[in-house]
């Protein structure tokens, strides 16, 4: 009788261990490294602070890398891994050679977070607080990060080139390529409003500005001015996403579509008579109800596919495996 209740009490005690298990690491929390790291915001965001103090447009760079990691098997820091000769990195993969940058700046901050707490915050989660900080610095809405994410070991240029939607992309296109993350069509809306801040290639809205139609002629002919006709000829040449205010996070990309003047192609899809008009005009017309549903669409894709519990691990250097 006795070892029969001690038997039960063990399986029960089992049974909620693997309960507690299951659940926590599936979960990332705010509070992960409260006792661990205490330092963590403070010391990220002071990094961050004095990049932008630096390089205005670096606000823009860094929320874009956050994107860009979750969106290739989740936020597992797999963007900023160098190749090696086992894998070739995400870093020369279509949509982020020679375009996403600043992971000089990562590792500044990465440095920083090591020197406060050696060895335990992931750098999929640097990626994650340099994000929101970035936004909050450059005037956007503050949200508190969900923390907890371990580092890939391994990258993948495939994934990249297939997972990150290219701005070529339809309306359609871009509905399914969020879905394929799990982020709805109200997610990819209020998330493609990050194109407030930061600036693209000529390379990228060259077929926009010379031959799309539905496009203010005065904003085409702008844009033309610095994005020369022939292919090859000016690719890397910069325009700001939002015409008015590159450096500033607020809904003007919205006030931009609705006028026409939306930089990309895939920028433009939001508002050319389909499904998400409605939600465009809105996002235009009421900026508390963007911040909401950004902050929304943020914490959701923060919440791709993390690793958690022992599998991964909390890299040292950003730029490599441990
Ligand atoms: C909806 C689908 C999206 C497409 C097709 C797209 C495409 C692009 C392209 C082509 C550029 C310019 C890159 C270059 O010319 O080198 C760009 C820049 C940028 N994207 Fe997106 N993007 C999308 C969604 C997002 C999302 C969800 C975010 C953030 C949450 C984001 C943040 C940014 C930022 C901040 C920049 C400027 C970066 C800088 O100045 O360095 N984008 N995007
Ligand atoms: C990814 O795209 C790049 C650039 O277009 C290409 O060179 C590379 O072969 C592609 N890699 C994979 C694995 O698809
Ligand atoms: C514009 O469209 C024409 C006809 O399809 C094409 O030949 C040309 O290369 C395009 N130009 C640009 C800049 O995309």
């Amino acid at each position: 009788m006795a070892s029969f209740s001690s038997s039960l009490k063990a399986f029960v005690a089992l049974a909620f261990l693997m309960l507690f298990i299951g659940s926590s690491s599936a979960q990332l929390s705010p509070t992960f490294y409260s006792k661990s790291c205490p330092n963590l915001f403070t010391t990220v965001k002071s990094a961050v602070q004095s990049a932008i103090s630096k390089e205005a447009r670096m606000g823009a760079s860094l929320l874009r890398l956050f994107f860009h990691d979750c969106f290739v098997n989740g936020c597992d820091g797999s963007i900023l891994l160098d190749d090696t000769s086992s894998f070739i990195g995400e870093k020369r993969a279509a949509p982020n050679f020679n375009s996403v940058r600043g992971f000089d700046v990562i590792d500044n901050i990465k440095s920083a977070v090591e020197k406060a707490c050696p060895g335990v915050v992931s750098c999929a989660d640097v990626l994650a607080v340099t994000a929101r900080d970035s936004v909050v610095i450059l005037g956007g809405p503050n949200w508190n990060v969900k923390l907890g994410r371990r580092d890939a070991r391994t990258a993948s240029q495939g994934a990249a080139n297939s997972s990150i939607p290219p701005p070529t992309s339809s309306l359609s296109a871009l509905i399914s390529s969020f879905s394929a993350v799990g982020l709805s069509t109200k997610d990819m809306v209020a998330l493609s409003g990050s194109h407030t801040i930061g600036q693209a290639r000529c390379t990228n809205f060259r077929a926009r500005v010379y031959n799309e139609t539905n496009i203010d002629s005065s904003f085409a002919q702008t844009r033309q001015g610095n994005c020369p006709r022939t292919v090859g000829s000016g690719d890397n040449n910069l325009a700001p996403l939002d015409l008015q205010t590159p450096t500033k996070f607020e809904n003007n990309y919205y006030k931009n579509l609705v006028n026409r003047r939306g930089l990309l192609h895939s920028d433009q899809q939001l508002f050319n008579g389909g499904s998400t008009d409605s939600l465009v005009q809105t996002y235009s017309n009421n900026p508390g109800t963007f911040n909401s549903d950004f902050v929304a669409a943020m914490i959701k894709m923060g919440d791709i596919s993390p690793l958690t519990g022992s599998n991964g691990e909390i890299r040292k250097n950003c730029r490599k495996t441990n």
